[in-house]
């Protein structure tokens, strides 16, 4: 059965004056599909960049595991399980497209060169990136780039993986194809966080959509409870800067 993978009470995060999450309460269980959405600027990238370590919160506790997660540094809860992608893609330019796999791999030292690159190519030709390993990363299109960063997640075999809005920019061929991937992980037992102001997307993959609205859980329920929700509907007609 489901337990709780992760358990999130009281975050809270501020910047200056702006209260980005105000008491965030949220469990997550092992092997959930969970959307997150919201209008811009709800909370949605800072509630991950702490969960994963990039930022600092100001109150709350968080455990994966049953274990704490404020005060880890990103590289150690990668370490124990917490794969992410970013809204915006950090693939090293300069490097190949295997190259970039093994930076991934290679970090915590667990897997030896040549497990880490028989992992690597096995990813990469799970996505069709195989052909080409040995180009520098410069050379991909964007869509490429979204599936090396893909790959690259999962070369340290997270338990969980947050996906910062994967399909920004990706034409529908390959939101179909990251969707099927997205769904074998989660078949094979990866918990699964996905931010996407795609509804189309979120109603499709998710199970459970968890709407945000100025830092605030404002929804919690099935796609169809989140659809027929009036706060959630009005969160969204309120929003100037353009979400959909
Ligand atoms: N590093 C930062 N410094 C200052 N303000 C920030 C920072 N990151 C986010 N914010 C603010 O926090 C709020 C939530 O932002 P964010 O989590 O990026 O929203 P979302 O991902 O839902 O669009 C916004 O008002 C944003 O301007
Ligand atoms: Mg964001």
């Amino acid at each position: 059965m489901m337990h709780e993978q992760l358990d999130i009470s009281g975050l809270v995060k501020r910047f200056g004056g702006l209260t980005a999450l105000n008491s965030v309460d949220m469990t997550v269980g092992s092997g959930e599909l969970l959307g997150l959405i919201g209008p811009n600027g709800s909370g949605k990238t800072t509630l991950l960049n702490i969960v994963s370590g990039y930022y600092k919160a100001d109150g709350g506790s968080i455990n994966f595991e049953r274990r704490p997660v404020l005060g880890h540094a990103p590289h150690q809860l990668a370490r124990q399980g917490i794969g992410r992608s970013f809204q915006v893609t950090k693939i090293f330019r300069r490097l190949t497209v295997l190259q970039n796999m093994l930076v991934a791999g290679l970090s915590d030292g667990a897997q030896s060169q040549s497990e880490a690159t028989d992992r690597a190519m096995g990813l990469l030709r799970d996505l069709k990136l195989e052909r080409l390993a040995h180009e520098r990363a410069s050379s991909l299109s964007g869509g490429q780039g979204k599936l090396l960063e893909f790959a690259r997640i999962m070369m340290l075999s997270p338990k969980i993986v947050l996906l910062d809005e994967p399909f920004g920019g990706v034409h529908p061929e390959l939101k179909r194809f990251m969707h099927d991937h997205i769904r074998k992980w989660n078949d094979s037992g990866v918990t699964i966080i996905l931010i996407s102001h795609d509804m189309g997307s979120i109603f499709d993959l998710c199970q459970r959509v968890v709407t945000l609205s100025y830092g605030d859980i404002i929804c919690d329920g099935t796609p169809e409870e989140t659809r027929n929700d009036p706060a959630v509907l009005d969160a969204y007609l309120g929003d100037h800067h353009g979400a959909a």
